[in-house]
Protein backbone atom coordinates (compact mmCIF):
# COMPACT_ATOMS: atom_id res chain seq x y z
CA UNK A 1 0.00 0.00 0.00
CA UNK A 2 1.34 3.41 -0.97
CA UNK A 3 -0.75 5.43 1.62
CA UNK A 4 -2.68 7.04 -1.09
CA UNK A 5 -5.28 9.62 0.75
CA UNK A 6 -8.88 9.27 -0.63
CA UNK A 7 -12.12 10.92 0.41
CA UNK A 8 -15.42 9.54 -0.75
CA UNK A 9 -17.25 11.19 -3.13
CA UNK A 10 -21.11 9.67 -2.77
CA UNK A 11 -22.55 7.43 -0.30
CA UNK A 12 -22.31 4.01 -2.72
CA UNK A 13 -19.27 5.37 -5.08
CA UNK A 14 -16.50 7.62 -5.94
CA UNK A 15 -13.22 8.94 -4.13
CA UNK A 16 -11.48 11.87 -4.59
CA UNK A 17 -7.41 11.12 -4.24
CA UNK A 18 -5.28 13.72 -2.84
CA UNK A 19 -1.96 15.07 -3.32
CA UNK A 20 -1.39 13.47 -6.31
CA UNK A 21 0.49 15.43 -9.10
CA UNK A 22 0.28 13.68 -12.50
CA UNK A 23 3.25 15.70 -13.98
CA UNK A 24 5.57 13.89 -11.56
CA UNK A 25 6.44 10.75 -11.84
CA UNK A 26 4.32 8.64 -9.94
CA UNK A 27 5.93 5.09 -8.33
CA UNK A 28 4.38 1.89 -9.32
CA UNK A 29 3.19 0.92 -5.92
CA UNK A 30 0.72 4.31 -5.88
CA UNK A 31 0.20 3.55 -9.35
CA UNK A 32 -1.30 0.62 -8.42
CA UNK A 33 -3.24 1.95 -5.52
CA UNK A 34 -4.61 4.22 -8.14
CA UNK A 35 -5.84 1.63 -10.43
CA UNK A 36 -7.17 -0.41 -7.15
CA UNK A 37 -9.30 2.78 -6.14
CA UNK A 38 -10.48 3.37 -9.67
CA UNK A 39 -11.80 -0.46 -9.97
CA UNK A 40 -13.70 -0.90 -6.33
CA UNK A 41 -14.46 3.31 -6.62
CA UNK A 42 -15.55 3.50 -10.15
CA UNK A 43 -15.36 7.13 -10.31
CA UNK A 44 -12.12 8.91 -8.91
CA UNK A 45 -11.80 12.63 -9.01
CA UNK A 46 -8.31 14.69 -8.45
CA UNK A 47 -7.88 18.05 -8.58
CA UNK A 48 -5.25 21.18 -9.05
CA UNK A 49 -3.86 19.76 -12.59
CA UNK A 50 -3.94 22.43 -14.70
CA UNK A 51 -0.42 22.61 -15.18
CA UNK A 52 -0.46 19.43 -16.63
CA UNK A 53 -0.41 19.28 -20.56
CA UNK A 54 -1.97 16.62 -23.52
CA UNK A 55 1.88 14.49 -23.23
CA UNK A 56 1.23 14.29 -19.14
CA UNK A 57 -2.73 12.90 -19.79
CA UNK A 58 -1.75 10.54 -22.39
CA UNK A 59 1.25 9.19 -20.09
CA UNK A 60 -0.82 9.06 -17.27
CA UNK A 61 -3.40 7.48 -19.27
CA UNK A 62 -1.16 5.02 -20.80
CA UNK A 63 -0.58 3.37 -17.36
CA UNK A 64 -3.89 1.93 -17.19
CA UNK A 65 -3.55 0.13 -20.59
CA UNK A 66 -3.51 0.73 -24.44
CA UNK A 67 -5.36 4.11 -25.36
CA UNK A 68 -8.27 4.22 -27.97
CA UNK A 69 -8.47 6.65 -30.90
CA UNK A 70 -12.25 7.63 -30.79
CA UNK A 71 -14.20 7.06 -34.10
CA UNK A 72 -15.15 10.68 -34.61
CA UNK A 73 -11.35 11.56 -35.23
CA UNK A 74 -12.62 14.91 -36.45
CA UNK A 75 -12.10 15.58 -32.88
CA UNK A 76 -8.86 14.15 -31.99
CA UNK A 77 -7.06 16.51 -30.65
CA UNK A 78 -4.34 17.33 -33.68
CA UNK A 79 -0.91 16.23 -32.84
CA UNK A 80 -2.06 13.96 -30.02
CA UNK A 81 -4.83 11.58 -31.54
CA UNK A 82 -4.85 9.91 -28.31
CA UNK A 83 -6.66 12.68 -27.19
CA UNK A 84 -10.69 13.13 -27.78
CA UNK A 85 -12.10 16.89 -27.43
CA UNK A 86 -15.34 17.51 -26.11
CA UNK A 87 -16.37 21.13 -26.50
CA UNK A 88 -18.99 23.48 -27.50
CA UNK A 89 -16.55 26.21 -29.02
CA UNK A 90 -16.18 26.98 -32.50
CA UNK A 91 -13.26 28.19 -34.08
CA UNK A 92 -12.63 29.03 -38.14
CA UNK A 93 -16.32 28.46 -38.18
CA UNK A 94 -15.78 24.86 -37.42
CA UNK A 95 -16.63 22.99 -33.97
CA UNK A 96 -12.80 21.83 -32.59
CA UNK A 97 -15.03 18.68 -30.60
CA UNK A 98 -17.73 16.53 -29.81
CA UNK A 99 -20.82 19.20 -29.06
CA UNK A 100 -24.33 18.50 -28.49
CA UNK A 101 -24.10 14.73 -27.29
CA UNK A 102 -23.76 12.76 -24.12
CA UNK A 103 -26.51 14.49 -22.56
CA UNK A 104 -27.75 11.25 -21.63
CA UNK A 105 -26.18 8.19 -19.30
CA UNK A 106 -23.93 6.03 -21.00
CA UNK A 107 -20.36 4.52 -21.04
CA UNK A 108 -18.01 5.20 -23.49
CA UNK A 109 -17.60 2.73 -26.64
CA UNK A 110 -20.01 0.39 -24.84
CA UNK A 111 -21.41 -0.40 -28.73
CA UNK A 112 -17.46 -1.98 -29.64
CA UNK A 113 -16.39 -5.28 -29.30
CA UNK A 114 -14.27 -4.44 -26.34
CA UNK A 115 -15.87 -1.43 -25.26
CA UNK A 116 -13.69 0.92 -23.09
CA UNK A 117 -11.72 0.21 -19.94
CA UNK A 118 -12.25 3.67 -18.85
CA UNK A 119 -11.98 7.39 -19.40
CA UNK A 120 -9.42 10.30 -17.81
CA UNK A 121 -11.19 13.49 -18.64
CA UNK A 122 -9.45 16.61 -17.77
CA UNK A 123 -11.06 19.93 -17.34
CA UNK A 124 -9.04 22.88 -19.50
CA UNK A 125 -11.95 25.29 -19.64
CA UNK A 126 -15.50 25.18 -17.67
CA UNK A 127 -18.55 27.57 -17.51
CA UNK A 128 -19.44 28.80 -14.45
CA UNK A 129 -22.72 27.57 -14.08
CA UNK A 130 -23.74 24.13 -15.29
CA UNK A 131 -21.52 21.80 -17.55
CA UNK A 132 -21.26 19.63 -14.90
CA UNK A 133 -20.65 15.56 -15.42
CA UNK A 134 -23.07 13.48 -13.26
CA UNK A 135 -22.80 9.54 -12.53
CA UNK A 136 -24.21 6.71 -11.27
CA UNK A 137 -22.89 3.01 -10.11
CA UNK A 138 -24.57 0.33 -12.39
CA UNK A 139 -22.90 -2.36 -9.53
CA UNK A 140 -24.92 -0.20 -7.08
CA UNK A 141 -28.03 -0.38 -9.34
CA UNK A 142 -27.87 -3.83 -10.24
CA UNK A 143 -27.72 -4.65 -6.09
CA UNK A 144 -31.03 -2.38 -6.17
CA UNK A 145 -32.77 -4.03 -8.96
CA UNK A 146 -35.88 -6.24 -7.45
CA UNK A 147 -34.68 -10.18 -7.29
CA UNK A 148 -36.96 -11.40 -10.30
CA UNK A 149 -35.44 -8.70 -12.62
CA UNK A 150 -32.01 -9.01 -11.72
CA UNK A 151 -31.69 -13.00 -12.35
CA UNK A 152 -34.22 -12.23 -15.50
CA UNK A 153 -31.15 -9.60 -16.53
CA UNK A 154 -28.53 -12.41 -15.35
CA UNK A 155 -29.50 -14.45 -18.24
CA UNK A 156 -30.12 -11.67 -21.26
CA UNK A 157 -27.90 -10.23 -23.82
CA UNK A 158 -28.29 -6.61 -25.39
CA UNK A 159 -27.74 -5.73 -28.68
CA UNK A 160 -25.73 -2.21 -29.30
CA UNK A 161 -26.87 -0.36 -32.26
CA UNK A 162 -24.63 2.72 -32.47
CA UNK A 163 -25.78 3.60 -35.94
CA UNK A 164 -29.34 2.84 -35.81
CA UNK A 165 -28.76 5.14 -32.08
CA UNK A 166 -26.65 7.93 -34.12
CA UNK A 167 -29.37 8.02 -36.93
CA UNK A 168 -31.62 8.86 -35.07
CA UNK A 169 -30.39 11.13 -32.54
CA UNK A 170 -26.95 13.18 -33.44
CA UNK A 171 -26.70 12.79 -37.23
CA UNK A 172 -29.68 15.72 -37.65
CA UNK A 173 -26.76 17.73 -34.75
CA UNK A 174 -23.53 16.72 -36.20
CA UNK A 175 -23.78 15.34 -40.01
CA UNK A 176 -24.25 11.64 -40.91
CA UNK A 177 -21.45 8.96 -40.00
CA UNK A 178 -19.24 8.00 -42.91
CA UNK A 179 -19.25 4.66 -44.33
CA UNK A 180 -15.64 3.87 -43.03
CA UNK A 181 -17.24 5.22 -39.24
CA UNK A 182 -20.53 3.22 -40.12
CA UNK A 183 -17.92 0.00 -41.12
CA UNK A 184 -16.17 0.28 -37.39
CA UNK A 185 -19.74 -0.71 -35.44
CA UNK A 186 -21.43 -3.00 -36.55
CA UNK A 187 -24.17 -4.05 -34.26
CA UNK A 188 -22.50 -5.74 -31.05
CA UNK A 189 -24.22 -8.01 -28.39
CA UNK A 190 -23.04 -7.55 -24.46
CA UNK A 191 -24.22 -9.22 -21.33
CA UNK A 192 -26.77 -7.45 -19.61
CA UNK A 193 -24.76 -7.76 -16.52
CA UNK A 194 -20.88 -8.48 -16.63
CA UNK A 195 -18.63 -9.48 -14.05
CA UNK A 196 -15.62 -6.64 -13.04
CA UNK A 197 -12.55 -8.18 -14.04
CA UNK A 198 -10.55 -6.75 -11.29
CA UNK A 199 -12.79 -7.01 -8.76
CA UNK A 200 -15.50 -9.58 -9.83
CA UNK A 201 -18.33 -7.31 -8.39
CA UNK A 202 -21.13 -7.67 -11.01
CA UNK A 203 -22.52 -4.33 -12.43
CA UNK A 204 -25.45 -3.70 -15.37
CA UNK A 205 -23.93 -2.95 -18.57
CA UNK A 206 -27.18 -1.33 -20.52
CA UNK A 207 -27.61 1.75 -22.55
CA UNK A 208 -30.59 3.46 -23.18
CA UNK A 209 -29.31 5.16 -25.91
CA UNK A 210 -27.28 2.28 -28.05
CA UNK A 211 -29.09 -0.64 -26.88
CA UNK A 212 -31.90 -1.36 -29.87
CA UNK A 213 -33.32 -4.66 -28.10
CA UNK A 214 -32.12 -7.97 -26.16
CA UNK A 215 -31.55 -11.10 -28.21
CA UNK A 216 -34.88 -13.28 -28.44
CA UNK A 217 -37.14 -9.91 -27.15
CA UNK A 218 -38.66 -7.29 -29.64
CA UNK A 219 -37.62 -3.49 -29.41
CA UNK A 220 -41.29 -2.84 -27.45
CA UNK A 221 -40.29 -5.77 -24.98
CA UNK A 222 -36.75 -4.49 -24.07
CA UNK A 223 -37.73 -0.76 -23.94
CA UNK A 224 -40.26 -1.90 -20.77
CA UNK A 225 -37.19 -3.96 -19.23
CA UNK A 226 -34.82 -1.09 -20.26
CA UNK A 227 -37.44 1.38 -18.52
CA UNK A 228 -37.37 -0.17 -15.46
CA UNK A 229 -33.82 -0.58 -15.09
CA UNK A 230 -33.20 2.97 -15.52
CA UNK A 231 -35.53 3.82 -13.36
CA UNK A 232 -33.96 2.63 -10.49
CA UNK A 233 -30.11 3.00 -11.87
CA UNK A 234 -30.76 7.11 -12.45
CA UNK A 235 -32.19 9.00 -9.43
CA UNK A 236 -31.30 11.85 -8.12
CA UNK A 237 -29.82 10.48 -4.70
CA UNK A 238 -28.08 7.67 -6.94
CA UNK A 239 -25.90 10.72 -9.18
CA UNK A 240 -22.74 11.64 -8.54
CA UNK A 241 -22.85 15.16 -9.56
CA UNK A 242 -19.07 16.88 -10.52
CA UNK A 243 -19.01 20.69 -10.73
CA UNK A 244 -15.89 21.24 -12.63
CA UNK A 245 -12.72 22.73 -11.76
CA UNK A 246 -9.95 24.39 -13.73
CA UNK A 247 -7.48 21.13 -13.78
CA UNK A 248 -9.64 19.03 -12.56
CA UNK A 249 -9.00 15.10 -13.36
CA UNK A 250 -11.82 12.34 -13.26
CA UNK A 251 -11.19 8.92 -14.38
CA UNK A 252 -14.23 6.21 -14.57
CA UNK A 253 -14.33 2.67 -15.01
CA UNK A 254 -16.27 2.36 -17.88
CA UNK A 255 -17.32 -1.21 -16.99
CA UNK A 256 -19.19 0.03 -13.39
CA UNK A 257 -20.22 3.32 -13.75
CA UNK A 258 -22.38 5.50 -16.56
CA UNK A 259 -22.04 9.39 -16.69
CA UNK A 260 -24.33 12.44 -18.94
CA UNK A 261 -22.92 15.77 -19.55
CA UNK A 262 -25.42 18.27 -17.76
CA UNK A 263 -26.63 21.00 -19.69
CA UNK A 264 -25.36 24.89 -19.65
CA UNK A 265 -25.77 28.09 -21.90
CA UNK A 266 -23.84 27.33 -24.76
CA UNK A 267 -24.21 30.29 -26.47
CA UNK A 268 -22.57 32.21 -23.87
CA UNK A 269 -20.10 30.00 -22.39
CA UNK A 270 -17.20 27.94 -23.02
CA UNK A 271 -16.45 24.63 -22.27
CA UNK A 272 -13.54 22.37 -22.86
CA UNK A 273 -12.49 19.04 -21.97
CA UNK A 274 -9.78 16.39 -23.28
CA UNK A 275 -10.89 13.01 -22.81
CA UNK A 276 -7.98 9.93 -23.34
CA UNK A 277 -10.21 6.49 -23.44
CA UNK A 278 -8.17 3.23 -21.85
CA UNK A 279 -9.25 0.18 -24.39
CA UNK A 280 -10.73 -2.54 -22.42
CA UNK A 281 -12.08 -6.30 -22.76
CA UNK A 282 -14.43 -8.17 -23.93
CA UNK A 283 -17.53 -8.16 -21.06
CA UNK A 284 -17.50 -11.50 -19.36
CA UNK A 285 -20.97 -12.98 -17.75
CA UNK A 286 -21.50 -12.53 -14.20
CA UNK A 287 -20.31 -15.92 -12.80
CA UNK A 288 -23.86 -17.97 -11.36
CA UNK A 289 -23.65 -18.88 -7.99
CA UNK A 290 -23.49 -23.34 -8.60
C1 LIG B 1 -18.29 11.99 -22.23
O1 LIG B 1 -19.34 11.39 -22.30
O2 LIG B 1 -17.22 11.44 -22.49
C2 LIG B 1 -18.29 13.44 -21.85
C3 LIG B 1 -19.09 13.76 -20.66
C4 LIG B 1 -19.10 15.24 -20.42
O3 LIG B 1 -18.93 16.02 -21.37
O4 LIG B 1 -19.29 15.67 -19.27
Amino acid sequence: MSGLETRPLHADFGAEIVGLDLARPIDDVTFADVRRTVAESGVVLIRGQAHIGPEDQVAFSARFGMLEEHVLTQFLLPGHPEIFVVSNIVENGRHIGAHGGAKQYHSDLAYLSEPSMGSVFRCVECPDDGGETAFVSMAAAYDALPDDLRRRLDGLDAVYDYVWSYDKRLAPLRGPLSEAQKAKTPPMVHPAVRAHPETGRPALFLSDIWVRNFVGLTEAESRAILNEVMATAIRPDAEYVHCWRLGDIVIWDNRSTMHRACPFDETIARRLMHRTTIKGDRPQRKRQAS
